[in-house]
């Protein structure tokens, strides 16, 4: 006899904290996928796990679901390298070490997301160059990764839809930072995208969604163990997410910072973890014999001209306007600037980093809806950072926006005063790392190494 289920019975069954099977995740997936269930009713179902959670089996079949929605790719060869992050402010970090690696050797097949709560999108980001098409076929995509080693697309209706589908409605309805649906999102769509390995930067601080290390350590290992199941060589780098990264937020004004980081310009952070995962991603492709040298290479990458190379390349490929590249005017930009000035002297010592990441959303640099317009020139761009000294009247950050936002920057202005910036008396004692840890497992081995740890 075959069972039937209730969308109802699926949902109270997870509000009242039981465990669901692997029959009724898959099914309650295909009814929102061919429609039967409403999005009203996919979106209590999210509440409810991220209020009740789920355990690692209901994970997995959650994963694997979501990930047989659509198409699986497979590039057996180890050096098809993938990267994710978690999702952070100001994270372009993608921009730059996808063609480091690329300059390198590592094959980079990436699928990428659009902004999700308070953090920017790398396909948003990457939109905002004229031109630039993210919503090439599968066929074009495997073509240019086997011809030119790099290419980016965002989420087709091909690659894991269920995650396309409950990624947009998770954006808008708060069910965003949960361990069980970060990992079935994120390796949904990584497995289908069938690299050999990947590199996973997950964030942690008050930026991010596992703003505590301790859920970050454990969604790197829930993600870990996913990427194990598939015979995935993996890297979890946990990573300092308590300021945004670089310093540009918005989504032109963060492709002009990946450029001029390409350029070797760029901000210290940006271009240690950029230079870092890049680095990971070389070691996993077996293209050097240790994390130290992948990451010596990369570094390599961008002082010899060659990853810039490989950016232009990429922006040509995928029909993109590359003089943007020399000249960023071509990008789109707003004709006012307002400047957030020190209102007292001291040191930075905290800044409230998923605040100034809605700051981003609210000037329309992200999205308040599913159907949401990006504005990809607004934004803004610190012009401190964590540890530094600022005298009175010192430009803490510059907000970019259009002639009619005045008012919004000066709330934002409000804000950064009263409650994003915080500015104290005496010098931190010492800044945070930026790298906290990083486990390396490849599949042959099931062994994990830890390189680097929070002292
Ligand atoms: N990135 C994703 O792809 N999914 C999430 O849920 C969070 C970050």
């Amino acid at each position: 006899m075959t069972q039937t289920y209730s969308a109802y019975s699926i949902i109270q069954k997870k509000r009242d904290k039981e465990k669901l099977s692997k029959e009724e995740i898959q099914w309650f997936i295909q009814g929102m996928l061919d429609q039967t269930i409403a999005d009203y009713q996919m979106s209590a179902l999210l509440m409810a796990i991220y209020l009740c959670g789920m355990d690692i089996e209901e994970t997995a079949h959650l994963t694997d679901a979501m990930l047989y929605s659509g198409k699986v790719l497979n590039f057996p060869e180890q050096h098809f390298i993938d990267k994710h992050s978690t999702g952070g402010v100001g994270d372009k970090a993608t921009f730059i070490l996808a063609p480091i690696a690329a300059a390198c050797g590592v094959k980079v097949p990436m699928i990428a997301g659009r902004g999700l709560g308070h953090t920017g999108g790398t396909i948003d980001k990457i939109e905002s160059i004229k031109g630039f098409k993210t919503d090439i076929s599968l066929e074009e995509f495997e073509e240019l990764l086997h011809t030119r080693g790099l290419v980016l697309i965002g989420q087709t209706k091909d690659i894991a839809p269920a995650d396309k589908k409950i990624y947009s409605l998770r954006d808008v309805t708060a069910t965003v930072e949960s361990i069980p649906l970060i990992t079935a999102s994120i390796m949904s769509k990584k497995l289908a995208e069938g690299a050999k390995g990947i590199v996973m930067d997950i964030k942690t601080g008050n930026g991010a969604f596992m703003s505590k290390l301790s859920d970050a350590k454990k969604l790197a290992a829930s993600i870990r163990k996913t990427g194990h199941r598939f015979d995935k060589n993996m890297m979890t780098m946990i990573t300092d997410m308590s300021e945004p990264l670089g310093l540009a937020v918005g989504n032109a004004l963060e492709v002009i910072e990946s450029i001029e980081t390409l350029k070797g310009r760029g901000p210290k952070d940006l271009t240690d973890l950029s230079v870092a995962l890049a680095g990971g991603m070389i070691y996993l492709a077996g293209l050097s014999k240790t994390l130290k040298d992948g990451i010596k290479k990369a570094q390599a990458a961008i002082d010899d001209g060659s990853a810039l190379e490989k950016f232009r390349e990429l922006i040509k490929n995928q029909g993109g306007d590359v003089n943007v590249v020399d000249d960023y005017s071509l990008l789109p930009h707003t004709k006012n600037t307002v400047e957030v000035k020190a209102h007292k002297a001291g040191y930075i010592t905290k800044m409230e980093c998923t605040e100034l990441g809605k700051h981003c959303v609210r000037l329309g640099g992200g999205r308040q809806t599913t159907s949401g317009v990006i504005d990809f020139a607004v934004g803004f761009v610190m012009n401190k950072k964590i540890g530094d000294k600022v005298a009175k009247g010192d430009v803490l950050m510059t907000i970019h926006c259009h002639d009619s936002q005045i008012a919004i920057a000066k709330e934002i202005t409000h804000f950064v005063h009263t409650r994003d910036i915080t500015i104290s008396p005496a010098k931190p004692r010492a800044k945070k790392k930026l790298i906290l840890e990083v486990h390396t497992q490849f599949a042959a081995k099931k062994k994990t190494t830890i390189t680097k740890k929070k002292k």
